[in-house]
């Protein structure tokens, strides 16, 4: 992993300040962010400090950027040590950050580094032309294209030792480079036969709403299911538990009317059962 220390004092500027233009570019950053959040422009203006600084951050212009946002010097020293993407020691003319991460390494990435400890000596020293320095740094999120490595500003993907070295040599002369594969993969296509993605149904709309269908078709069916399901619950049940019949069962039934005058006088009784005499005692 990346060694994350400042430069030793003997390589550190005494001050630091961006340029006009780079001071105007900064006041841009901030004025994105609402009153109070200031401090949320601190990696774009790390960034351009390093950047203004040829590629590495001194300490001085971490603690500029820190006092412009009014942040501790110590939050901003911990951005900038935290992210490989800040050099906190002088980088050659072209910085390459090699990925050692899973992907890439179990696609070559420890060959590509070999090569460079091989070229240039360990990691995080400067060639003696100036031309190089490297790195080894966490996923770029170029693993489908794995191994890769992002020399300054661009990414080049699908290397081996051979076809690394001969991109050092071209940028060392100065001849123009090939950026993204090295071996003429369009962006993340497969490598070798494609063999995903070829159903044109995936691609002329027809499958449009064939989700949908499939579901709705599902839950009818389920439903069905269901309905013929309970019924057979219920028949086999009635089977097993068979209920006694009650004597009225399947017959319509009489019952007798609250008032009913016309049987009352058919008894004997007075028609209006609400004005009869109260029942006496039977002797
Ligand atoms: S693992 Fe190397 S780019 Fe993601």
């Amino acid at each position: 992993m990346a060694n994350r220390r400042l430069a030793p004092v003997s390589e550190q500027p005494e001050s630091f300040a961006f340029t006009p233009e780079n001071a105007e570019w900064a006041k841009g950053q901030i004025a994105k962010y609402p009153e109070g959040r200031q401090a949320s422009a601190v990696i774009p203006l790390l960034w351009k400090a390093q950047e203004q600084n040829g590629g590495w951050l001194p300490q001085k212009a971490i603690e500029a950027v820190a006092d412009q946002l009014g942040m501790p010097h110590i939050r901003v020293l911990e951005v900038a040590t935290f992210y490989t993407m800040f050099a906190l020691e002088p980088v050659g003319r072209y910085w390459i950050q090699v990925c050692g991460t899973a992907p890439c390494d179990v696609c070559g990435a420890r060959e590509l580094k070999q090569y460079l400890h091989d070229r240039l000596g360990p990691s995080g020293h400067v060639s003696p032309d100036g031309n190089f320095s490297w790195l080894e740094v966490e996923c770029l999120g170029a693993c489908c294209n794995a191994p890769m490595a992002q020399i300054n500003h661009d990414y080049f993907e699908d290397l081996t030792p051979e076809s690394l070295g001969k991109l050092m040599d071209d940028l060392a002369a100065g001849r123009p480079v090939k950026t993204g594969s090295q071996i003429g993969r369009v962006s993340s296509e497969p490598k070798d036969a494609v063999t995903t993605l070829q159903d044109e149904t995936l691609f002329d709309g027809s499958r449009v709403g064939a989700w949908r269908k499939r579901f709705e078709e599902q839950g009818l069916k389920e439903q069905g299911a269901d309905a013929t399901g309970e019924k057979a619950r219920t028949e086999a049940s009635a089977a097993e538990n068979p209920k006694a019949a009650r004597p009225d069962a399947g017959r319509a039934t009489e019952t007798k009317a609250a008032a009913a005058p016309a049987q009352n006088a058919a008894d004997g009784k007075p028609a209006d059962t609400k004005d009869a005499p109260a029942p006496t005692a039977k002797s």
